[in-house]
């Protein structure tokens, strides 16, 4: 299991005129100062610099990359004319050169930042189970600008924070048969190891027995891989003492739905169950690495719903960590039971501020589709933090809402409460109700990943290729910016 470690590259980035392997531009329209090699190009209308289009030319190598209309370029534009470009480029791999246009309405170091970021994300190959993946790696990007302080800090950030939602994509598509609950676990040990004042620690199903996790404990009872609660604590020398901010992750390495079980088609997607772990893991592992002045404490709640001879059933009644009593309805509802003990330890820790991440609902991606999240709290500034966080991170969210009367749908006849339920309108709401349960006192958000965390096909922005995104690393590195 420790083979993980082979995933970590780190893309260097480099300034200046230095020889490459490509060159890119990105091209604005109308356009203003062509490259005179692009000139006839766009006379002919070949090249139109719309958003996401690429042209590439040989001898030497030179792409085009279409970032739309002039006025309305941002971030979101560039980030996409990095990921596009990286694709063109997936087999020539090696240095790849970008030019900024100062004429754009993006100040030069955003816009480095946004072409770096998505020129990383771009790059991402997932056939890392290939014999032979035919991508070659993209190992230095260059801006063809004179450095200055800003330009550096910006776009080393912006490195740094997709290479790591890069290894966050690594988790979420390694197969189940290789990352168990205690691989995991691993995973963590290692991310600390590289980490001054990062550390990690798993609880494994004794320790959590005896903190009463009775919730956990029954979604990973039906597996032979046992399950984990694991930990990462992250304490920066120089931070505010009252401020802890607790990040939990749904981490279900397979969701097969358990005895409640899912139909076959797209089962295999399920192995991306882990993709708010994998956020909140490289999240909390990228506000070490930028030395974010915040402290914070990831709990991972790890399990595999399976359907094994000793696995939890409908009609089960659960003991959760708080003493709340939960009848079982449906055991493909899994995420909220593992998350209630983990939200409840999370508080336990002294989290005084509270965000998870979980691929919790079908119904939010019918929603929201691959681009946005459902974002779902208890406390209004809290929600203007994690909403200005995504939408600056390019982890979008959209503001869902909680309200005391969804809360008797989820009455149970026999418990406190149950784990789904008979209406099939508003999952995505009733689960939230649920997870207020447990969420403590204090703000709490609550992010529905189910869409954005793992593709089935390329969103054609900067996210290429199916597969694990790393939703929620982006959004976490900001969310600490906000609050350092
Ligand atoms: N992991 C799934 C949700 C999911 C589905 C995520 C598709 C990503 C893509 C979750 O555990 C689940 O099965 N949810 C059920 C809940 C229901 C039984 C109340 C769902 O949404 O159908
Ligand atoms: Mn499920
Ligand atoms: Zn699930």
């Amino acid at each position: 299991m420790p083979r993980l470690a082979r995933f970590a590259a780190m893309t260097r980035v480099e300034f200046g005129q230095i020889e490459a392997d490509a060159v890119a531009l990105p091209v604005a329209h109308p356009f203003e100062n062509l490259d005179a090699r692009l000139a006839p190009l766009a006379e002919s209308g070949e090249l139109r610099g719309k958003r996401g289009e690429t042209i590439l030319l040989h001898e030497p190598r030179l792409v085009a990359a279409g970032v739309g209309k002039r006025d309305e370029v941002d971030a979101d534009a560039l980030r996409t004319a990095g990921g596009t470009a990286a694709q063109a480029l997936s087999r020539v791999g090696g240095t790849l050169a970008w030019g900024l246009d100062p004429s754009l309405p993006v100040p030069l170091p955003e816009q480095a930042a946004a072409l770096v970021e998505g020129t990383i994300l771009g790059a991402y190959s997932p056939g890392r189970w290939k014999s032979k993946d035919e991508s070659r790696r993209l190992e230095r990007i260059v801006i063809a600008a004179e450095e200055t302080p800003e330009l550096r800090a910006a776009t080393e950030r912006a490195a740094l924070v997709a290479d790591r939602a890069n290894r966050a994509r690594d988790l979420s598509n390694t197969p189940p048969n290789e990352l168990t609950p205690a691989g995991v676990a691993e995973a963590a040990n290692e991310l600390a190891a590289e980490h001054e004042h990062l550390t990690a620690e798993s609880l494994g199903p004794k320790e959590m027995a005896e903190l009463g996790m009775g919730s956990l404990l029954a979604v990973g009872q039906g597996s032979r891989n046992e399950p984990r609660l694991v930990v990462l604590r992250y304490e920066p020398p120089a931070a505010k003492q009252d401020l802890l901010l607790g990040l939990v992750g749904k981490t279900i390495t397979f969701d097969t739905g358990g005895i409640s079980i899912k139909p076959a088609g797209g089962m295999q997607d399920m192995k991306g169950d882990m993709g708010g772990g994998a956020g909140t893991l490289h999240g909390i592992g990228a506000l070490a690495a930028l030395g974010t002045p915040v402290r914070a404490i990831a709990v991972l709640a790890a399990a595999e719903n399976m359907p094994g001879g000793g696995a939890f059933r409908p009609g089960d009644i659960l003991r959760a960590a708080n003493g709340k009593t939960i009848e079982v309805i449906n055991t493909d509802a899994e995420g909220r039971l593992v998350l209630a003990d983990a939200l409840w330890y999370a508080r336990r820790e002294g989290a005084t501020h509270v965000l998870d991440l979980a691929t919790l609902t079908g119904a939010m991606e019918l929603a929201l589709g691959d681009l946005y999240a459902g974002a779902f709290a208890n406390d209004e500034e809290w929600m203007a933090k994690i909403v200005a966080a995504a939408g600056t991170s390019g982890d979008h969210v959209w503001p869902f809402p909680l309200h005391a009367r969804y809360r008797r749908y989820i009455d149970s006849t026999y418990a406190d409460m149950k784990n789904g339920s008979t209406l099939r309108q508003g999952s995505p709401v009733l689960a939230a109700e649920f997870l207020k349960e447990f969420a403590g006192d204090g703000p709490w958000a609550h992010i529905d990943m189910a869409g954005p965390g793992f593709l089935e096909r390329s969103r054609g922005d900067y996210l290429q290729v199916p597969g694990g995104t790393g939703y929620g690393v982006r959004l976490i590195a900001e969310l600490g910016r906000i609050l350092s």
